[in-house]
């Protein structure tokens, strides 16, 4: 955890007046280009999915798209689990559940194949950054929907000063850097 910390405050850029004036965007683009910084970020978020013997407890890893799928497919291998995507609207080819969120800027509709996630499994999210907590929050009720069981929310980085914890209730959260 130490050195992905390190990796994150040295990596992330702040990108002021985007995507509107008034954001400063954290960038999290070159940490994922540096290969040191890839694997620490990684294997911290994988320790999100593991007991004290270090042993994996989850059996599917769900990404958000699009930076979730970056993120999860690479900690799915670590867990020994599968990845599972959550898209945005009218992506996903087959019969879906559906839920419609507020972002920090704008709404949206995110899509879970209803076969993708196996009654009574043990889920993993894994995303870059929780800001509003809105599109965690849909994610927890599309896993939920499938009969599986939300171990944790696992991001690269949280935006402190804004309402996430209070969009997630119960929910584990781990976040490798708090910002703000
Ligand atoms: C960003 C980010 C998270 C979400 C966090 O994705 O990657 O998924 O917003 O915000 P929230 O906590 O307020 O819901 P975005 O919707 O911009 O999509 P992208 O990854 O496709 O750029
Ligand atoms: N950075 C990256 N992703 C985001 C941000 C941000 O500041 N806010 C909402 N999603």
């Amino acid at each position: 955890l130490v050195a992905a910390r390190e990796a994150l405050d040295r990596l992330i850029r702040d990108v002021p007046d985007f995507p509107e004036p008034g954001v400063v965007f954290k960038d999290i683009t070159p940490v994922l280009a540096d290969h040191a910084g890839l694997a620490a970020v990684v294997a911290g978020l994988a320790e999100a999915g593991r007991d004290e013997q270090g042993r994996s407890v989850v059996d599917t890893v769900v990404g958000m798209e699009a930076r979730g799928f970056i993120l999860g497919a690479p900690v799915a291998l670590a867990l020994g689990a599968g990845f599972v995507p959550v898209r945005k609207a009218g992506k996903l080819p087959r019969e879906t559940h559906a839920v419609s969120y507020d972002l920090e800027y704008g709404s949206a509709t995110l899509e879970l194949h209803t076969d993708a996630v196996r009654a009574g499994s043990r889920v993993l999210l894994v995303d870059d950054v929780l800001a509003t907590g809105g599109t965690a929050r849909a994610t927890v009720e599309l896993v939920e929907r499938c009969g599986a069981t939300v171990v944790g929310v696992a991001v690269l980085m949280d935006l402190a000063f804004l309402p996430w914890r209070d969009a997630l209730g119960e929910v584990a959260v781990t976040t490798l850097l708090s910002v703000g």
